[in-house]
């Protein structure tokens, strides 16, 4: 009898603990898409301007190379926490192997950094200064997916 309330009473201390940490890493998994989305937005703003599919608005333009340089100030690697790969948590793409190459993972966020450092300056001054700045910051995209992000 006692052994058995014993069990219940660590299946009650247990049980919601358990559910914190998951909990607090849905959070993560959230906030790591929204960071995601935030940069693909301002992507889509500056490559919308560069296809002519929207007008060339200088300010615009500068906003949004500004707001996806300063989402690289982020520190990115650190939402990459155990236990959120693909597999391991609903809704994840994040590779496995990000945290076995860990160190490439952030040279792969460095190029990003690297290729939006001066973007909201470059692409001032005419609808031809935009295309240059999308496709270096889309490059620095694409070497990071094509690598650690699971296909959908
Ligand atoms: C250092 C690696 C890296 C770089 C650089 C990177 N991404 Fe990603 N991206 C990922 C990974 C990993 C995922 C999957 C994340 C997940 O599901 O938790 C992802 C997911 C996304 C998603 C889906 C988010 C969601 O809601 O599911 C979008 C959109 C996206 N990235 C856009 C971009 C854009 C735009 C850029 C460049 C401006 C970029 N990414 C640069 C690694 C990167």
């Amino acid at each position: 009898m006692r052994l058995l309330s014993a069990a219940a009473l660590a299946f009650t201390v247990t049980l919601p603990m358990t559910t914190h940490a998951d909990e607090a890493l849905d959070e993560l998994l959230e906030a790591r898409h929204g960071f995601y989305q935030m940069l693909a937005m301002n992507m889509g703003t500056l490559a919308g301007m560069a296809k002519g599919e929207t007008p060339y608005d200088e300010a615009t333009a500068s906003r949004a190379a500004a707001n996806i340089e300063a989402l690289t100030h982020y520190d990115l690697p650190s939402l990459f926490v155990e236990g959120t790969a693909s597999g391991q948590i609903k809704d994840s793409a994040a590779k496995p192997e990000i945290w076995t190459n860990m160190d490439d993972f952030k040279t792969k966020f460095g190029g990003l950094v690297e290729a939006a450092a001066g973007a909201s300056e470059a692409v001032k001054g005419g609808q031809d200064k935009v295309g240059p700045v999308v496709g270096k910051l889309g490059g620095a995209c694409k070497a990071c997916h094509d690598v650690y992000r699971e296909k959908s």
